[in-house]
């Protein structure tokens, strides 16, 4: 006898960087992999799949989240933000200044750096180094040592004090 296997599935409706898509997934699917491979937004990366690295950080209503801790049937019905819509027309200030202070090497680790850091400065007008360094202790960077990681935060933390808005839509004022 032929026995037929069944994947269930199940439709989700979620908005990802102002785009509605709407899919149908198996129940197990983990959001850092619908977003890869169903969505093609493969600037989040999966490192550790166990909530370790950081790598996987996207933005769910507002707040960082690791995408390979969460299935993609619990973000039915969210706003999610993944680093492909942090610019717009212009680099976010963000990845200008990570730039410039050389804040990346081979850029595995950027993409969930850049995210929490959105939400870390939204949150945190003024940081101090020590607070910048215990929103960073949750993320591995294997390359730069992060020195130009905190530097880079610490130079939009000052331009958000003078007035940038930093908030991830991608707008500067
Ligand atoms: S891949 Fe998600 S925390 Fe490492
Ligand atoms: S820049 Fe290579 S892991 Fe961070």
């Amino acid at each position: 006898m032929i026995q037929v296997s069944r994947k269930e599935m199940v439709e989700i409706q979620v908005r990802i960087n102002g785009k509605v898509y709407q899919e149908r997934v198996e129940p197990r699917k983990l959001l850092s992999d619908f977003l890869r491979e169903d969505c093609g937004l493969t600037g989040t990366h999966v490192g550790c799949e166990h909530g370790v690295c950081g790598a996987c950080t996207v933005l769910v209503n507002g707040s960082a989240v690791r995408s390979c801790l969460m299935f993609a049937v619990q973000a039915a019905g969210t706003e999610i933000m993944t680093v492909e819509g942090l610019a717009n027309d212009q680099p976010h200030p963000l990845q200008e200044v990570f730039n410039e202070c050389h804040a990346l090497q081979c850029g595995f680790c950027t993409p969930g750096i850049l995210m929490s850091s959105v939400e870390f400065l939204n949150s945190n007008s003024d940081p101090t180094t020590d607070k910048i360094k215990e929103m960073l202790s949750g993320h591995l960077c294997r390359c730069t040592g992060y020195k130009g990681i905190i530097e880079a935060i610490e130079k939009v933390a000052n331009r958000q004090k003078d007035g940038e808005k930093v908030d991830g839509s991608g707008d500067t004022v």
